[in-house]
């Protein structure tokens, strides 16, 4: 079960990064979860840098170590953990709340969540895998570029951080549970809930914008969008983002 131990650290560089250092060490397995009040170094993706509100947003790494996890079917962690916060912020956010591809959660065009997996592999196998979640709970002051929201400002009122996150667990133990059950069909919720699925929106293709049709995700994880000339192909993240932040 994910959250059964959970480390809590008042202050660290980042609940990733501690989790990684634990566990080259032997000191963490499959299910523990490193849970930060504060992280003065929070990582996100493609090298960005992740800030929360110190003691007012939830910051935790999840620890895996999936069974005959292929590596080419990595993004099933993404997946479930997608489909977690999404389940955590539209239980208390109504309407407009969608994943944006690969695994980012969005109120309308603002980002409430983030999430940065680290796997190591071996062979053809994942062996371990490190869930990063960040998640604005009651954090309001948002640098406005960053287009970026929280539950508190969403719903109006402030949340308990500790409940939010043993939601985020439960549902996370959810849908771990669905995939192990049924690796296929499992997580096919993950499409339906697609930022711009089926309409047109702004992305850059090999560092040129186009207008692109996200349709669904491909077992790689990779968007499978129509172009305007109608072709339909599918792109890795290293190929294709949406435009914008
Ligand atoms: C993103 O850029 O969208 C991913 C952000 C991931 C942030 C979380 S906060 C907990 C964990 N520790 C980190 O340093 N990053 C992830």
């Amino acid at each position: 079960m994910f959250g059964s131990n959970v480390l809590t650290y008042d202050r660290l560089e980042s609940t990733n990064k501690t989790a990684a250092d634990l566990l080259s060490n032997a000191k963490v397995a499959h299910g523990a979860v490193i849970l930060a009040r504060e992280q003065t170094d929070g990582r996100g993706q493609r090298g960005s840098s992740w800030r929360s509100a110190p003691g007012q947003d939830l910051t935790l790494s999840i620890v895996a170590e999936p069974k005959a996890l292929r590596a080419d079917a990595q993004f099933v962690l993404g997946k479930i953990a997608a489909l977690a916060v999404y389940d955590v912020v539209r239980a208390r956010v109504p309407e407009h709340v969608r994943i944006k591809w690969p695994n980012d959660v969005l109120v309308e065009r603002r980002k409430i969540a983030g999430i940065l997996i680290k796997n190591d592999l071996v062979g053809e196998l994942v062996l371990h895998s490190i869930i990063g979640i960040g998640l604005n709970v009651n954090s309001t002051d948002h640098d406005e570029e960053l287009l970026a929201t929280s539950l508190a400002r969403e719903t109006g009122h402030p949340c308990q951080v500790p409940e939010v996150m043993q939601d985020l667990l439960d549902r996370f133990n959810h849908w771990w549970a669905k995939w192990e059950a049924a690796p296929e069909e499992g997580l096919v919720s993950y499409s339906d809930r697609l930022w711009t699925r089926g309409r047109w929106a702004d992305m850059v293709l090999d560092g040129a914008p186009i207008k692109a049709r996200p349709m669904d995700v491909d077992p790689l994880g990779r968007l499978i969008v129509e172009r305007e000339d109608g072709l339909v192909s599918a792109f890795g993240t290293d190929r294709l983002r949406f435009a914008g932040r």
